[in-house]
């Protein structure tokens, strides 16, 4: 894409801010969070609403809403609130959902690790302008798992989900529900992000023309469904956290501040077979932890953190940059705080309010992952990922919506490898499948335990050469792999393919 598309699609986000500042756009809205003993500094969590996808109308919206203690900032809402209702539904169900339109430029949403028909799909070519209305309508035939929607509009897919437009689509079976695990309050689901609030606690998307749009935005604080930092109360229990990465560019390292382990029990996809205790474990844009956090034992008053800990950044300089960037390209020269990748954050913190006195549960059986399917593969398919210029591409293609990649033969199961020729990482997703991750040669050089089990997003390091294995058997129609890092994928690496 060009440069003056970029500068047109930064002027609207100016656009926006101010016409929320003038009241030209609708009042804010009603929701506020609700005070509680426990809260910390940030104030106490945003759980959203609870949505079944049958008849379901979504209306996309610049709002207002209250992102931190006495804080109102302009969003962009999907409802009301700092993120996205959850939807939830069991499998086998259908979603017929109606998405409305009443931002002032165009939006589409795209339903993130389920395998919906092309027409239901979101693809950016399918986004609507103001005041128009999209109807979705697909079977949810998937495994249990955490899964989101977001917005994906050409361009603007960034500022949307940093703004607010994302939530979880939580899908369950009778599998799961036969395991036991912990359920109603003692089940949340966090989205997480990194912003860069303003000196009044605002948010908006502002990215530089350099260094922003080459790493992706990093923020200075983090937000944890859609508020600043906050904390929840929890029973001295066994918790069951869905945790979603949906930040720009950051990669968090999950852990907890009482150096408990934390439990993992299913991914991208899905259940694992059996669950595995990590110190801590890592999350980048796009993908899903479903963790089992345990709070049993702890006093009243015990407060815990989730944290994001530190780690090394992956970033590699200016080497293989293709040269042009000039030298304010340092790590965390983005301005406004940002804290660079692998800096250490608090995320979110737990309050322990009452006492109960349980054993808390895990299951040593999970659910049934099948081998890889290696001998099934018939074409193997090689994507180099380039970064230089403020432009980001595909074996050397700048995303063209209209233009078809690659073919794959409807039912195919094919080896697809992900090859990362740029200094960042890029968390590398594809839609209409699910993938199994095969190999991992270079950096890193390891498949790591979060790594197992269904995913649709790969977090692929500089110099590392990732594949995964993938069967084309959703649909036939055109769908998308990309890059989930959202400056990236709004700035050209994203590409077409077709199953036919
Ligand atoms: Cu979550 Cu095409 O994206
Ligand atoms: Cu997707
Ligand atoms: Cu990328």
């Amino acid at each position: 894409m060009d440069r003056r598309n970029f500068l047109r699609a930064a002027a609207l986000v100016g656009g926006a801010v101010a016409a929320n500042k003038t009241g030209l756009l609708p009042s804010p809205s009603s929701w506020r969070i609700a005070q509680s003993p426990g809260s910390a500094a940030g104030g106490p969590l945003y759980i959203p609403p609870t949505v079944s996808p049958k008849a379901l109308t979504l209306t996309a919206r610049a709002t207002a809403a209250e992102i931190a203690p006495g804080v109102s900032s302009p969003i962009f809402a999907i409802g009301n609130g700092p993120v996205a209702p959850t939807i939830r539904a069991r499998a086998g169900e259908r979603a017929t959902i109606v998405l409305r339109n009443e931002l002032a430029e165009p939006t589409i949403l795209h339903w993130h690790g389920l395998r919906p028909p092309e027409a239901s799909d979101g693809h950016p070519r399918l986004a609507i302008g103001t005041g128009a209305e999209y109807r979705y309508d697909f079977a949810l035939n998937e495994r249990a798992g955490t899964y989101w929607y977001h917005s994906h509009p050409h361009m603007r897919t960034a500022a949307q989900i940093h703004l607010g437009m994302a939530g979880l689509f939580i899908i369950t079976d009778a599998e799961e529900e036969a395991l036991g695990l912990p359920s109603g309050a003692r089940e949340l689901g966090i989205v997480l992000q990194d912003k860069r609030p303003d000196e009044q606690g605002r948010i908006s998307y502002n990215v530089t023309m350099g260094h922003d749009m080459m790493e992706g935005l990093l923020g200075s604080a983090a937000y944890v469904n859609g508020v600043r930092t906050p904390s929840v109360n929890v029973d001295s229990a066994m918790y069951r956290v869905r945790v979603l990465g949906a930040a720009n560019a950051r990669i968090f390292r999950l852990g907890l501040s009482n150096e408990r382990p934390i439990t993992l029990i299913g991914t991208d996809g899905g259940l694992l077979d059996a669950p595995i205790q990590l110190p801590h474990m890592d999350l980048s844009t796009g993908e899903r932890a479903d963790l089992l956090l345990d709070f049993s034992g702890l006093a009243v008053g015990t407060r815990v953190k989730l944290q994001s800990l530190a780690f090394v950044s992956p970033y590699r300089g200016m080497g293989g940059m293709g040269g042009g960037m000039g030298g304010g390209m340092g790590r965390g020269m983005g301005g406004g705080g940002a804290l660079p990748q692998g800096a250490a954050m608090d995320l979110l913190e737990f309050v322990v309010t009452r006492s109960v006195r349980e054993t808390p549960r895990v299951p040593s059986k999970l659910s049934t992952l099948p081998a890889i399917e290696t001998a099934a593969v018939s074409k193997e398919r090689v994507f180099h990922f380039r970064s230089a210029m403020m432009q980001h591409s595909i074996n050397g293609k700048d995303f063209d919506m209209e233009r078809i990649d690659e073919r794959v033969p409807f039912g195919a199961t094919e080896r697809w490898v992900f090859v990362n020729d740029a200094p960042f990482p890029h968390p590398v997703h594809m839609h209409a499948v699910h993938f199994r991750i095969a190999s991992r040669e270079g950096g890193r050089n390891e498949i790591f335990p979060w790594e197992r089990g269904w995913k649709d997003t790969v977090l692929v390091y500089p110099g590392e050469r990732v594949s995964v294995i993938a069967k084309f058997d959703s649909y036939r129609g055109r769908f998308m792999m990309h890059c989930h890092n959202l400056e990236h994928e709004d700035h050209g690496m994203m590409m077409n393919f077709a199953i036919e």
